[in-house]
């Protein structure tokens, strides 16, 4: 087992070395930290990442800077030795000790009312730009369903022209969203409308032109299984479909879409591991057009996208 950090503020024994004047170097401050979160991280350098983000929140300063960051002071170490505990000892996720995550160009706020956008998901962004590219996207509105976060309605709301929405069943993660959707609009982005629904209930027949998604994928069953890091503190509703069985949520976002999209329209979805032909065969069955899947870049089978007749 790697060493464990305790968390606290007294200076420790093993911790990186103090220079003169009371302060610490940087870049064993960041060896020492990486050292400690490979039991979370998985890996070293997926912990010497963590290790340069979390010092870059404590600094205030990006985490390319760190290079050649001057050393710094016995109370700025002792922060970050806080969250570096807390992260080992915890398994919080490092997006939720600062209070943010990147996902395509965005800086997103995230904290427990929403799952961490996961770089994955920026494939279904891909697939939809791509659709839109080669000129297949009829006109009309996108939905981003089951929008936590906001990660996609507010990336989708940047690139195209036609109106995007963000529905999402649980409350919290809405009042996430509208946070990032705010801050975007400060910043100048376009409004997205953000709407409570359970599913995809609120919209008219035939009136959209795409709906992306990332949906629950975990069984009911698989929860108790999941990392602590993620089932000890990413919402449940975010993880596990209402009634517990990932193919019948397919199975009711499949039939749900069939229903608002414009003929021509698509429905792009996340799928998790090995769901991939399982959902296209629901595609195939309900009689979709032009079903494609897309790999992750670990090479899983991660997007499953199909027209509408
Ligand atoms: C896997 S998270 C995806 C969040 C965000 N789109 C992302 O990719 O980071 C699934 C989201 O779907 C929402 N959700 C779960 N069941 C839903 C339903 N029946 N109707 C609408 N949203 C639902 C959850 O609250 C959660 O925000």
């Amino acid at each position: 087992m790697p060493e464990r950090r305790a968390v606290g503020r007294e200076p420790r024994k093993g911790s990186a070395p103090s220079l003169s004047e009371g302060r610490v170097d940087v870049q064993s401050l960041l060896r020492d930290a990486a050292g400690s979160l490979t039991s979370r991280a998985g890996d070293r350098s997926g912990a010497r990442l963590e290790a340069e983000v979390l010092l870059g929140f404590v600094l205030g300063v990006e985490r390319s800077s760190l290079l050649t960051q001057q050393p710094i002071l016995q109370e700025q170490s002792a922060a970050f030795h806080d969250l570096v505990g807390l992260r080992v000892d915890t398994g919080r996720p490092v997006a939720y000790l600062v209070g943010h995550r990147g996902f395509r160009d965005l800086d997103v706020l995230v904290d427990e009312r929403v799952l961490v956008p996961r770089p994955e998901t920026e494939h279904v962004i891909e697939v939809l730009l791509d659709l839109k590219a080669s000129g297949l996207l009829p006109p009309g509105p996108v939905v981003d369903r089951g929008t936590g976060s906001g990660a996609l309605a507010l990336t989708l709301a940047r690139t195209l022209e036609g109106m995007v929405v963000g529905i999402d069943l649980s409350g919290p993660a809405l009042e996430v969203a509208r946070l990032n959707e705010e801050a975007l609009g400060d910043a100048g982005g376009r409004p997205v409308p953000l709407v409570q629904s359970d599913c995809l209930s609120c919209f008219a027949d035939h009136s959209l032109a795409a709906v992306v998604a990332n949906p629950p994928y975990i069984a009911a069953e698989d929860f108790e299984g999941l990392p602590v890091d993620v089932q000890g503190h990413e919402p449940r509703v975010a993880l596990v479909p209402k009634g517990g069985c990932p193919g019948s949520h397919y199975a009711a976002l499949i039939e749900q879409a069939g229903r608002v999209l414009v003929s021509g329209g698509w429905l792009v979805t996340e799928v998790g591991e090995g769901q991939a032909h399982e959902v296209a065969e629901r595609f195939e069955s309900a009689h979709w057009s032009q079903i494609g899947l897309t790999d992750d870049l670990a090479g899983i089978a991660r997007v499953v996208h199909a027209q509408s007749l």
